[in-house]
């Protein structure tokens, strides 16, 4: 008799708790405490979609979990777990300075439109176009998406070729994708045949100053070897030579493995583009450029990458997280040559590529003169976002990014605190190199099992 009624008084503190809950759960402004994190929930509803995609409902299973056994008393002496958090920030997903996570209230503002997932990426070289793949291959990976991949274990669409599907890992006739955003030489047609919707292919790239783009380029690549200058002053040597001797040096030179140096030591970024870096007459200038104007619904300018990434953002209707960035594949700055004094004999040796740059590099501003107060308030909470994640991710000090023996590249390292908490695979994500993301994503995607075990990548070495 006894123990009925003990199962009685049970099941109704049973019913109450989960009647209580649901009532919680349902409320707009839901402030859950769990020992010292917070998990502060303002109207769900608002972030129905992101929930679904995001598993939080799952996070929401976790709490009530953490609930019923604070109901029963039964207290961790450890230290309160945290939530589960879905491996990618997302709607309004924040990290708190406590460690906690937090879903902000705030209202995200409504959408008008559809995120884009049927974008080209044209990779530029030494335009920190690698930090803007990271968040391509992020997109795709969070959102299980198809990434048109070269044919693995190579990162590169047989760069200096134009692209076409033949360089695709795995292509059979029909396949469809979202995304293509590895190194490849820019050929609209054949591209967009690549995606979902054709017609509809929204296409980005990425420019940089081009002095500061042709330096780094000289030590990326090691120039001096083939150009037969010194290692120290390479670039100043190069633009001590009159315009009709280097053309002759130039032109005259060697394709080294990846056809390296004859394309990128003059218009790097008009060949990228796929057009002739040779043809400088005015009206070949103009015709890149208007050509470009049509084709480009983005040109992000790599001095100002959070402003791009804003506007990147914007242009494809994705969010904020979606952006968020660590710089990636930096040189230390020891390897910097100053080159300042050589600019005007840059601009008109590179004429086409400081026509576009100069070019862009107006629009993208005009684009943000229209977008208003809106654009700054989404670069702050970028910015802040960014230094979150940089204290809960990295490690202080310096390192060597390793899957790039042949040069030396900043790296990150996660640090050790990190391991264990549920943005550790955020973590992760964001410091991935581009050519370890091409293979994770290649053995994600693959119907034909293909793993990188044993196999060595392809790089660009003499
Ligand atoms: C793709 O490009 C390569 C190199 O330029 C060329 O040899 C090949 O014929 C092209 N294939 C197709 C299907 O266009
Ligand atoms: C460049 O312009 C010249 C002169 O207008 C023209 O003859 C030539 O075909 C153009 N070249 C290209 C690649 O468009
Ligand atoms: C880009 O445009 C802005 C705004 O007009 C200007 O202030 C800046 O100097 C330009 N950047 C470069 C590197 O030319």
């Amino acid at each position: 008799m006894k123990v009925k009624i003990l199962y009685i008084v049970l099941a109704t503190f049973v019913v109450i708790y989960v009647l209580t809950l649901t009532a919680m759960l349902k409320r707009n402004d839901i402030e859950i405490l769990l020992s010292s994190r917070r998990l502060v929930l303002s109207d769900p509803k608002l972030h129905e979609e992101d929930l679904r995609h995001l598993e939080i409902l799952q996070e929401l299973n976790e709490v009530e979990k953490k609930i019923a056994k604070e109901d029963g008393n039964i207290i961790d002496d450890q230290q309160p777990q945290e939530v589960v958090v879905a491996p990618l920030l997302k709607g309004e997903l924040r990290l708190n300075n406590q460690g906690g996570i937090e879903i902000r209230g705030e209202k995200p503002e409504p959408k008008t439109c559809k995120a884009e997932r049927n974008v080209v990426f044209l990779k530029t070289h030494k335009t920190g176009s690698s930090t803007v793949i990271n968040v391509f291959q992020r997109y795709s990976d969070h959102h299980n998406l198809e990434m048109v991949l070269p044919k693995l274990p190579t990162h590169l669409f047989k760069w200096p070729n134009k692209f076409n599907h033949s360089f695709v890992f795995e292509y059979k006739d029909g396949d469809r994708f979202n995304l293509l955003a590895n190194h490849a030489r820019f050929h609209k047609e054949n591209m967009a045949a690549m995606m979902t919707r054709p017609s509809l292919t929204k296409f980005v790239t990425i420019l940089r100053e081009p002095l500061f783009q042709l330096e780094s380029m000289f030590s990326y690549f090691k120039f001096h070897k083939p150009l037969k200058t010194s290692e120290e002053n390479g670039l100043w040597e190069f633009f001590s030579t009159t315009e009709s001797d280097r053309t002759q040096l130039v032109r005259n030179l060697k394709t080294m493995k990846a056809g390296v140096v004859k394309h990128l030591l003059k218009n790097p970024s008009t060949f990228d583009l796929g057009f002739d870096q040779w043809s400088e007459y005015p009206a070949n200038v103009s015709h890149v450029i208007k050509t470009m104007d049509q084709d480009f619904s983005l040109v992000m300018i790599s001095e100002y990458m959070l402003e791009s990434m804003v506007l990147l953002k914007d242009e494809l209707c994705w969010d904020l997280q979606d952006v968020v960035y660590f710089t990636l594949n930096k040189r230390p700055n020891k390897f910097r040559k100053d080159v300042g004094p050589k600019r005007e004999t840059v601009r008109h040796w590179s004429r086409i590529d400081y026509a576009m740059y100069d070019h862009f590099n107006r629009t993208f501003w005009r684009k943000i003169e229209q977008k208003g107060e809106s654009f700054q308030r989404d670069l702050e909470k970028l910015k802040d976002m960014i230094q979150d994640l940089e204290e809960k991710c990295l490690d202080k000090g310096d390192h060597v990014d390793e899957t790039q023996s042949w040069f030396e590249i900043e790296g990150y390292k996660i640090r050790e605190e990190a391991r264990g908490t549920d943005y550790y695979e955020l973590c992760k994500r964001l410091t991935r190199s581009e050519i370890d993301y091409t293979m994770i994503l290649g053995e994600k995607q693959s119907r034909d099992g293909f793993k990188m075990h044993g196999k060595t990548r392809e790089r660009y070495e003499s």
